[in-house]
This record gives structure tokens, sequence and C-alpha cells, in this order.
């Protein structure tokens, strides 16, 4: 807990917490093997992973966590059987549905990174609503990543600049790191300090490739349905134990 006495928690001006990473991005996984190792549809793993989800953000918002990025459905998970699809679609207005107004009171600030064209309209418009009914909560950034895909961001922004190259708004020797991130779904998020991925295994799955460059990695064994506030507490550990060189030869000061 990093809640002063006076209620408000101890977040500086530049919205950072001592102690604890400004961006917790989670490639959540293991829901499927969750749920087969107890003989149940994979579903029931997607179900009890939407509890974790739930305990996850408020225990981050708890710490303090200025970013916390969730990697939900991913560009690739539609090759997945469609009653699974169906499912996770379910699952995300379900959350939202239920979740968003709590969220709201707890002044979570919301925003979805992903492709929306390929969603139904009715989620496409619940993501919108809670994008607009929590633009200017001051707590918690909690980035949902659905329907995203590192790959496909990457063209997007490639798109993006390449438009304006051709209308003759920019130069191409103009184009630079800073345009290039601004470009992508994460414009003016700060990049994530520490990518979690549990259930094991050990790829980023196409998840902020650009982004993550210098971000530290920690992987934990634990399935997601079964990823708590301690599971959550031993990552950050890991990463205050790290030493973030960013290329240079000394620790860079206050990357933690
Ligand atoms: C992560 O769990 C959830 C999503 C990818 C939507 P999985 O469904 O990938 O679970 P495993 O990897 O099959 O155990
Ligand atoms: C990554 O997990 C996507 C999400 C957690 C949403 P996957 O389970 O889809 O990744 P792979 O297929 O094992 O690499
Ligand atoms: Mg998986």
């Amino acid at each position: 807990m990093t809640t002063a006495s006076d209620g408000r928690d101890d977040r500086d001006a530049g919205g950072e917490t001592a102690g604890v990473p400004a961006h917790v991005a989670v490639i959540m996984d293991g829901n499927g093997r969750w749920a087969k190792a107890r003989g149940l549809p994979r579903t029931e793993g997607h179900r009890r992973g939407m509890e974790t989800v739930r305990r996850i953000i408020r225990h981050a918002s708890r710490r303090g966590i200025g970013h916390l990025t969730l990697y939900s459905f991913s560009s690739e998970n539609w090759r997945r059987p469609a009653e699974e699809v169906g499912f996770l679609m379910g699952l995300l207005k379900y959350f939202i549905r239920r979740d968003l107004a709590e969220l709201h009171t707890e002044n979570v600030h919301i925003t979805v990174i992903g492709e929306r064209a390929d969603l139904t309209p009715d989620i496409a418009a619940l993501l919108a609503e809670a994008e607009a009914l929590t633009r200017d909560n001051t707590g918690l950034h909690l980035v949902i990543a659905f329907n995203y895909g590192s790959r496909d961001e990457i063209v997007r922004a490639a798109r993006i600049l390449a438009e304006r190259v051709a209308r003759g708004e920019l130069a191409p020797e103009a184009i630079d790191r800073d345009m290039v991130s601004a470009a992508l779904f994460t414009g003016g998020i700060p990049d994530p300090d520490l990518v979690i991925r549990t259930s094991g295994e050990q790829r980023l799955s196409n998840f902020l490739m650009w982004q993550a460059a210098y971000s530290e990695l920690v992987f934990s064994s634990v399935l997601w349905p079964d990823f708590d506030e301690a599971a959550f507490d031993a990552a950050i550990d890991e990463y205050n134990g790290r030493e973030r060189r960013f290329g240079g030869v000394d620790a860079v000061q206050g990357a933690k």
C-alpha cells in the first residue's frame, strides 16, 4: 500500500510512485492450461482469468502503478475455435458492463489499444464509452490491449506517416523515433518499464515489440487465473533488483 494517511496516494507530480515501476504490462497467459488441469473447458479458465484481472487492477491501483497494460486478445487469437473467440468477446462486454462504473469511481482512466475495425459495433461502442467516461480520471491508467498486435500496429503507424508524406506535410528525413512512437496505438503512453508474462512461456507473442525495447522482462510460472497480489508483488520485487543500463555502462538513476 502506498496510500498516504490523508487518503491520497504518494505519487509525485510526474505520476510516479517510489518503489514501483511507472508502467507495468502483462501478458496474461495460461487460462487454457489452468482449466485443462482441472478437467474444465478452456472457457472456464478465461472466466477465472477475468476475476484475476479485477484483482490485479485494484492491486496495481493501490500500489500506485501509473499505467497497467493488459494483453487481453491478440490479433492472432482469431485463430482459435469460434466458440472460444465468441466467449472472449462476451467476456470483454461483461467486464465493461459490470466494472466500468466502479472503475470510474476509483478514478481509473481506461484506454483501449488494438484494431477496432474488426470488432462488432456493440463492442466498439462499449470501448468508446469506457474511454469517454474515464478520460479525465487521474488515477491508474488502465490500457486494455484488445485485438492488439505489434506488427499490425507498426504497419499502421508506417501508413499514417506515409500519408502525411504523400500529402506533402512531412519530409521523410524528418521522421524520427518520437514520431513513430506517437503514431502507435500507445502514442502518449510511456514505454513499459516491466513486462510480466505468466504461465512459464517466455516470448512476446507480438506484444509491444517497439515499446518493450528496454523493458525488463519477468517470467512467472504461475498460470494467470492463479496470479494473485503476492505473485504481482514478487514480479515487482524482481524488477526492483534489476539494473537498467539502456546501452550505457552504469545503471541509470531513477530507472528502477
Ligand atoms: C491467455 O490464456 C488468454 C488469452 C490468450 C486470451 P490462454 O488461453 O492462452 O491459455 P493457454 O496458453 O492455452 O494455457
Ligand atoms: C498471448 O498469448 C496473447 C494474450 C495473452 C492475449 P497466446 O497464448 O495467444 O500466445 P502464444 O500463441 O502461446 O504465443
Ligand atoms: Mg496461451
